[in-house]
């Protein structure tokens, strides 16, 4: 505690100046950095469903440990989601930190983004409000998956986004989680200086191309796959709760014999 409080002040209790801010600033970059890396292979395993329902029920049998256990374990996934439920509450907790607490500290930050007018300072409150979203939007996702593991699939999946309404909530947390960590991760490599050139200048210009283009390309995919859960939920309405079946089985190895009888 005395820890947080050393932080605030930016003192010690011997009265030197603090490393806690720094040491706080590096484990919230480290935690945005997991997060908005996660955030990509998440995305990529949702988009599967656009390959087919097939290809989609493997991966989730997967995360299952359907590769190590003949029954699967939905448990993984509930200690998978707590633990990156733990590392985005410490993630939002850090950013706290930098949020403007009063009225006034909003109106003069307000100010000085106007009287700047700088595109990353305006990055900055973008990054702000979806992040301040994301407390609300990404915890019931999370703790939605965590007490169900098992119903994670192609029909699960479309009916919690139909029947159970989750579609509206998904629209804003893709919009907001495409935003912020696209703009996060893009602030991260300025602040640290991951891919710095000679000329600092055109390295941002194309680090901020970059972070447009990696924003467009997720919010297309984020958008073709929440549809064609959408398109799958409408049609499997009237079987709300009925489980996916598999036209090829992962677990079941068929055997032919020369004549193609199967074995
Ligand atoms: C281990 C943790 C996570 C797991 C296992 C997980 C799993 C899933 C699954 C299975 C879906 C498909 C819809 C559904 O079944 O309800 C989904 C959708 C989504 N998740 Fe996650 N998620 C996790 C963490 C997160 C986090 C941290 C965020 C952002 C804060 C997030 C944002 C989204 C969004 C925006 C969608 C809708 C995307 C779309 O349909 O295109 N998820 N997630």
């Amino acid at each position: 505690m005395s820890g947080l409080i050393e932080g605030y002040l930016g003192v010690t209790e011997e009265g030197k100046k603090s490393k806690m801010p720094a040491k706080l600033d590096y484990y919230q970059s480290a935690t945005g950095l997991f997060l908005g890396l996660f955030m990509w292979g998440h995305m990529l395993f949702v988009s599967t469903i656009l390959i087919s329902k097939d290809f989609m029920y493997t991966v989730t049998k997967m995360f299952e440990g359907s590769f190590l256990f003949e029954q699967p374990k939905p448990i993984i996934v509930t200690i998978a989601v707590a633990f990156v439920f733990t590392i985005f509450i410490i993630h939002a907790m850090l950013a706290l930190r930098k949020f403007p607490t009063t009225y006034k500290q909003y109106k003069v930050l307000k100010v000085h983004t106007v009287a700047l007018n700088h595109d990353d300072t305006k990055l900055w409150f973008i990054q702000a409000f979806t992040g301040f979203a994301m407390f609300f939007l990404g915890s019931v996702h999370l703790y939605i998956l965590m007490t169900n593991p098992d119903k994670i699939g192609p029909y699960a999946s479309a009916d919690r986004i139909v029947s159970d309404w989750m579609w509206p909530l998904y629209i804003l947390l893709l919009l907001a989680v495409e935003l912020h960590g696209s703009i996060g991760l893009y602030r991260l490599s300025v602040k640290w200086g991951w891919f710095d050139g000679k000329d600092a200048k055109a390295t941002r210009v194309k680090l901020k191309k970059a972070k447009w283009v990696i924003t467009a390309f997720f919010l297309i995919l984020g958008f073709a796959s929440l549809a064609a859960y959408i398109k799958i939920g409408i049609e499997h309405k009237a079987n709300y709760g009925e489980k996916y079946q598999p036209t090829t089985s992962i677990s079941q190895t068929y055997v032919y014999d020369y004549k193609g009888v199967l074995s």
